[in-house]
């Protein structure tokens, strides 16, 4: 009977729906926000430093996003490319966090230590040097731009905001810190650390 009429009911199963989606979403997701392991950095876990952060910022800027993700799943033929899973933990200092789903290029959660610093040098000005078959583009001007460190402080005081634990002295030093550095550099400094807090085992 009861369901005869939210069977007729447009509006009515409309309603219904969206209670019962409601309450699956919050019974699956608010947990998260008090569970230790997915709120506590894992043992290890750094901030970045002012130049890793500033790389960041300039990986998003130019769009590293869209061809990378940061996101091991617990798979095997996900674990045995790219090494031990990602954690929630691990992602608690980023602000925002670059998991991503698009993988046009492998994914980058523990790129860090993989090569050295020269062969990201070489690859990100022309991938193709070191990677015949590649199709990632080219980003030559971040050998020869310069970091603008006259926002670096504020970036950092901004994440201490969110619960990044950087200190006054940290956040007073960092624009000495990336100043005459380059582009390069920074990126190189981010891609180098990411997911070096956990030890892949690779
Ligand atoms: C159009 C898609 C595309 C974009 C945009 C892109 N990449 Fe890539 N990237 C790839 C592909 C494809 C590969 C695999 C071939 C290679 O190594 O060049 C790759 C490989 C890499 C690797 C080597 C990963 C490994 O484990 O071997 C790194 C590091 C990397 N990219 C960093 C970056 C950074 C940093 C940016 C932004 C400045 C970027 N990529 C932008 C497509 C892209």
């Amino acid at each position: 009977m009861g369901h005869e009429v939210v069977e007729k009911n447009i509006g009515l199963m409309a309603l219904f729906i969206v209670l019962v989606i409601s309450v699956g979403g919050l019974v699956e997701i608010v947990p998260l926000f008090f569970i230790k392991s997915t709120t506590e950095p894992v043992d290890g876990l750094k901030p970045y430093t002012a130049l890793q952060l500033e790389g960041r910022d300039i990986y998003i800027r130019e769009g590293c996003y869209v061809c990378h993700s940061q996101m091991i799943r617990p798979f095997r033929a996900e674990t045995e490319r790219y090494g031990h899973y990602s954690v929630a933990g691990e992602f608690v200092y980023d602000h925002p966090f670059q998991w991503g789903s698009k993988r046009t290029g492998p994914d980058l959660a523990r790129v860090g230590g993989r090569y050295s610093d020269e062969w990201h040098r070489v690859h990100l000005i022309n991938a193709r040097d070191v990677v015949p078959e590649s199709n990632m583009p080219g980003f030559p001007w971040l050998a020869t731009d310069l970091v603008d460190e006259t926002g670096t402080a504020a970036k950092m005081s901004a994440m201490q905001t969110l619960g990044v634990p950087y200190s006054d002295a940290e956040i007073a030093a960092a624009a000495d810190a990336v100043k005459g550095k380059t582009e390069m550099d920074a990126m190189i400094a981010y891609l180098q650390v990411l997911g070096t807090s956990i030890k892949s085992g690779r």
